[in-house]
């Protein structure tokens, strides 16, 4: 109840009544003032007014479990969202909890990672105070080799988020990092547990770079922060809700066509690499050529110089621009 108390005075951006939250809630009126009391413990600047009722004053955003509750703006992603000061990495907790039952759609969140992980057993860097952490849980039923078209998924929802929420040109560097002039400024790990031709769950786990950061030596060309990009602080929690409603809307086109056919298009207008020069570094051996886009798998398609077409699939290979990340 106090999310929605908090959602609404902040809707309201006036007074709302003690009464007219008591009828709206199905509360008592010490209910009511005991939530507003909490939600005052935790930093809020409610104001109480005799005849009046409550009023939330705005202030710089608060970023935790009610914050995000409250503006969380999704029938299913997003839900139950479950905020933590510290964990070791949010994909390991959304992994137990998958496995003991939590359903799609729940969302763990984290203020700091001690162990937080990147992609090809790197790990990232996850300070308190300063950038968003999450993992989304997702039980879709799809074939397993489906699965690893939801990072696009999610990439274009990630890139829809910011531009919503600070207004920035994000692109999109194959398959899924989130690039704001020309640096990176998210990344993402999916995980998944099958059996046979069974998904039980995928976790896509998002890191998102917000607040001003030294970066590790071996990463500070090429990644950036939204803060910087954008000469404002970023509200996490309203960056969080805005990514979900995102993807809510585009993982149910993917699965009504059960590909990315519907998406494609949209991707392929974010996709930083299109139309560009790119190196392949395939395990098999690195080439150049031309990205042309994606297809409905969500391989990019790698024109070589003799007209050719490789179709690159983002599990075996990464792709670089010729002078650089992007
Ligand atoms: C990459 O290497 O680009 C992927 C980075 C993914 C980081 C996120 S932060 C939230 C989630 N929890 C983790 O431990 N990793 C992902």
């Amino acid at each position: 109840m106090k999310a929605k108390i908090l959602a609404l005075l902040r809707e309201r951006g006036n007074y709302v009544s003690g009464q007219e939250l008591c009828e709206k809630f199905g509360v008592s009126r010490t209910a009511v003032w005991k939530a507003v009391g909490q939600l005052k413990k935790e930093g809020y600047r409610i104001e109480a007014v005799q005849n009046r009722g409550y009023r939330l004053i705005q202030e710089k955003e608060l970023y935790g479990q009610h914050e995000l509750e409250s503006r969380m703006h999704t029938r299913w992603a997003g839900h139950p969202v479950i905020f933590y000061d510290r964990l070791d990495s949010t994909n390991l907790q959304a992994k137990l909890d998958a496995e003991k039952g939590a359903g799609q759609g729940t969302l763990i969140v984290a203020d700091m990672q001690s162990a937080g992980r990147g992609r090809r057993g790197r790990s990232w860097v996850s300070p308190p105070g300063t950038n968003i952490y999450f993992t989304l849980i997702l039980k879709p039923q799809i074939p397993p080799d489906k699965a690893s078209m939801l990072t696009p998924v999610m990439g274009l929802a990630v890139a829809e988020g910011i531009r919503e929420t600070c207004g920035l040109e994000t692109m999109i560097k194959w398959p899924n990092d989130i690039v704001v002039h020309g640096k990176k400024v998210c990344g993402m790990l999916a995980e998944m547990s099958v059996e046979r031709d069974f998904i039980h769950y995928v976790v896509i786990g998002v890191g998102i770079n917000t607040g001003r950061q030294t970066f590790p030596e071996d990463i500070s060309a090429t990644a950036a922060c939204l803060e910087e990009e954008c000469k404002a602080p970023i509200p996490r929690a309203e960056l969080t809700a805005n990514v979900m409603k995102a993807f809510e809307k585009h993982y149910e086109r993917f699965v009504e066509d059960g590909d990315l056919s519907g998406l494609k298009e949209l991707y392929n207008r974010y996709l930083v690499n299109r139309n560009r020069e790119v190196r392949v570094l395939d395990p098999g051996g690195e080439y150049r050529g031309t990205a042309r886009g994606v297809n409905e798998l969500g391989e990019l398609l790698v024109e070589r110089e003799d007209g050719t077409v490789r179709e690159v699939y983002a599990g075996e290979v990464s792709v670089r621009g010729i002078y650089g990340y992007v």
